[in-house]
């Protein structure tokens, strides 16, 4: 059987969906030059170290040291709290979502591999509460990632757990924080060397949510028990096939490819990712991110305002054909499908036969819920394309850290090479900053009087609330 994740696109094409909803090879061929362009450029770039992103795969020393690191902790600490957001965050969760046992956390120690690790990427009052309320501090490591080092939302679950553990633990406070930073920069550098706190680095030129494969999520990862070298060695199969020039012989150029052409051509601007898979789930999530924050630009490369981007939004199977398909099957045409498909789950769920007499119930006896879900995802997939909405999936044979590798550094490439097609740079996020401004103004923060005084103007008398 083989061990790589497959990308099934038979039902974008026209000929599945009709020539108003897909997209025919003659599209894909008119692709063929700028597609080349795109793979020489992105080559050259990596060349020139300028992306280092394309790399970390081969991190496997480092990978190594951080697996050690994670051994060591869990050895100390039950539980790791990792305080961060956005890319600091997401691809961890997606991460321990896949590749943990579901109810991870709760487990006893002895039934867990690796320690207890809670995501906090928020700063929703009552759930940081809550959480710090449950916590033993004694056996408790909080893990801080910021790339900046100053990002607010960090800045302030920060204040709120050190000021905690020097009230609670008074000299050992320092022993129950890890910093992941930027090597030189942003205050978290300043904090850590300064207080002599141990620190862990996001290497340079990586962005937020390209740093799946860096200490950000690869020591949480490590601490919960994941194979981190696996996860990479999947990263590095699919650079293999990322890698190819040519269009159709390259999954992520691929996957980049029909998502343009729908939006562009066909006006499919939403993409939805749903798995059938629990496991999955929060790929979804960690998907829409990257596609959100790298392709949705008011500027191309030349500075013209060409406002792109699709909308990513995430779903899922079967759940979510209770909730979401109706809309999907026959509202507007404006969506395209990505599901994720795992054909062997770890676990085979068989339903016992019984109700004989009622036979709307006694059909599933006999069957498994495997069989069930996949069954589902087909009939999903099939009214899609008979109402001609275009759908394509990918396909694991199995959900592990190789595969979920593959996954992660595949999306990575597609985004890049999406921001080609696009003309945007798919690693800044120009329009973030605008709400940051908002806060850091109505805090106080120095430098932002002026900023402050004319949201205050502009606001003035202006809410309409009822
Ligand atoms: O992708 C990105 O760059 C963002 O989502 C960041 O990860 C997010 O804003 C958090 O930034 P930082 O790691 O600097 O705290």
């Amino acid at each position: 059987m083989t061990r790589d994740i497959s990308l099934d696109y038979t039902n974008v094409m026209a000929n599945a969906v009709g020539d108003d909803n897909g997209i025919s090879d003659e599209h894909l061929k008119a692709l063929k030059q700028r597609a080349g362009k795109i793979h020489t450029d992105l080559a050259k770039k990596r060349k020139s170290g300028a992306l280092p992103f394309f790399e970390l795969p081969y991190k496997i020393a480092e990978a190594k040291k951080l697996k050690n690191a994670g051994r060591a902790l869990s050895k100390k600490f039950s539980t790791m709290v990792v305080l961060g957001i956005g890319g600091s965050a997401l691809g961890t969760t997606a991460l321990l979502t896949a590749l943990c046992h579901s109810a991870h956390n709760s487990l006893t120690s002895k039934k867990r591999t690796g320690m207890r690790v809670f995501i906090e990427d928020n700063i929703d009052p009552d759930h940081f509460a809550e959480l710090l309320s449950t916590l033993k501090l004694k056996e408790t490591v909080f893990n801080v990632i910021s790339k900046s080092g100053s990002t607010a939302e960090t800045m302030a679950q920060f204040m709120i757990v050190s000021d905690l553990l020097k009230r609670k633990l008074g000299k050992e406070w320092r022993k129950h924080i890890i910093l992941t930073t930027d090597a030189k920069a942003g205050a978290l550098r300043t904090i850590a060397d300064e207080n002599k706190i141990k620190s862990f680095i996001v290497p340079d030129g990586v962005g937020g949510r390209f740093t799946v494969f860096t200490p950000v999520s690869l020591l949480p990862a490590a601490a919960a028990g994941i194979d981190i070298v696996k996860l990479l060695k999947g990263a590095m199969r699919m650079d293999e096939r990322t890698s190819q020039k040519p269009l159709l012989q390259n999954p992520a150029y691929l996957f980049a490819s029909i998502n343009y052409l729908l939006d562009t051509a066909k006006a499919k601007r939403m993409t939805v990712m749903m798995p059938y898979s629990n496991r999955l789930k929060d790929m979804a999530d960690w998907f829409r991110q990257m596609w959100a924050e790298s392709l949705g630009k008011r500027c191309d490369i030349d500075g013209n305002q060409i406002y792109a981007g699709q909308t990513p939004i995430k779903a899922l199977g079967a759940t979510d054909q209770h909730s979401q398909i109706q809309l999907y099957v026959e509202g507007p045409f404006d969506k395209v499908l990505c599901f994720l498909e795992v054909s062997k789950h770890d676990n085979e769920v068989l339903i016992p036969e019984g109700f004989e007499k009622l036979p709307g119930v006694s059909y599933l006896g006999g069957h498994s819920m495997n069989e069930l879900f996949a069954v589902e995802k087909k009939g999903t997939e099939y009214a899609l394309t008979q109402n001609r909405r275009p759908n394509m999936t990918i396909n694991f044979p199995e959900v592990s850290a190789h595969t979920v590798g593959q996954l992660l550094y595949m999306l990575e490439v597609a985004t890049a090479f999406a921001g080609g097609l696009y003309r945007v740079d798919p690693f800044d996020q120009p329009g973030v900053e605008f709400g940051k401004e908002y806060a850091y103004a109505m805090l106080g923060r120095a430098g932002f009087e002026e900023k402050r005084a004319r949201f205050l103007a502009e606001e003035k008398g202006k809410r309409r609330v009822l």
